[in-house]
């Protein structure tokens, strides 16, 4: 369903990543681990099309992204639901607006329907009834929630989580782990998440690459990785 071949990205003298091939097939659960700074976040956006790479081709159910116009990308990011990290919930707008953004910019959906998928989806990730309160008035768990929300509104095919569970204490944390989980079980929404905590990488994934100095060092299952004698996938693993 996605695949990156020999995917090169670099900001001025900084080569983030330096030929990626990885391929996420549909259905799969996919957790991309790294440090921090090891090129999580632009991968994605790669993958979104919201950056360009410089050298390799990304490929969206066989079509190269590269190669689409304007439209047909507004066409596919209609199909990926995104939760930033950080949530990226706008200050000034209520719930209800941030979680249906998507919908009511692309205009596909009556006034009433919004209300009806805002309502929906914030009670799937536990927060019925918050419809009218600012971002303010929520934690960083709920914050994240409500970007859950908003990604579940454009009812996506594929989601990309960058670090779903960074900066949140752990019972908030774990409540992201669970619905995430449930989401790939009960909708079997294809899901890549980036996160450097493992403990949630564990939890949501089926599948696992491992990025390290621009290229993935590991891609494989949990056993495999646990069964690996590669000492810098071991470093990472007793450190994280
Ligand atoms: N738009 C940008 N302009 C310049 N440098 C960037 C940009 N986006 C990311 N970088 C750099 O790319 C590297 C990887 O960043 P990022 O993908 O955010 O890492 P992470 O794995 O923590 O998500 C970092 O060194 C970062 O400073
Ligand atoms: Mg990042």
């Amino acid at each position: 369903m996605i695949r990156l071949e020999k995917v090169y990205k670099s900001f001025g003298t900084n080569e983030v990543l330096k030929g990626i091939d990885l391929e996420i097939n549909s259905g799969d659960s996919m957790v991309i681990f790294g440090a921090s700074g090891s090129g999580k976040s632009v991968m994605l956006k790669l993958i979104m099309g919201l950056l360009k790479p410089d050298e390799g081709d990304i490929y969206i159910d066989g079509k190269n992204i590269n190669e689409l116009k304007r439209s047909e990308l507004d066409e596919l990011r209609t199909r990926f639901g995104m939760l930033f990290q950080g949530a990226a919930l706008f200050d000034s707008m209520t719930v209800y607006e941030n979680v249906t953004l998507g919908r009511s910019e692309h205009g596909d959906m009556s006034k009433q329907d919004r209300i009806e998928c805002a309502r929906r989806n914030l009670e799937m990730v536990g927060l019925a009834g918050t419809e009218y309160k600012y971002p303010a008035e929520l934690s960083g768990g709920m914050k994240k929630r409500v970007g859950l929300a908003r990604a579940l509104c454009m009812e996506p095919e594929i989601i990309l989580y960058d670090e779903p569970t960074t900066g949140l204490d752990p019972v908030s944390a774990d409540k992201i782990n669970d619905l995430i989980i449930e989401l790939r079980d009960k909708l079997n929404i294809t899901s890549v998440a980036v996160t450097h905590d493992i403990y949630s990488a564990f939890r949501i994934g089926r599948r696992f690459a491992m990025l390290y100095e621009g290229n993935i060092r590991f891609d494989g299952t949990k056993e495999e990785m646990e069964s690996s004698d590669d000492q810098v996938l071991k470093d990472f693993l007793s450190h994280h």
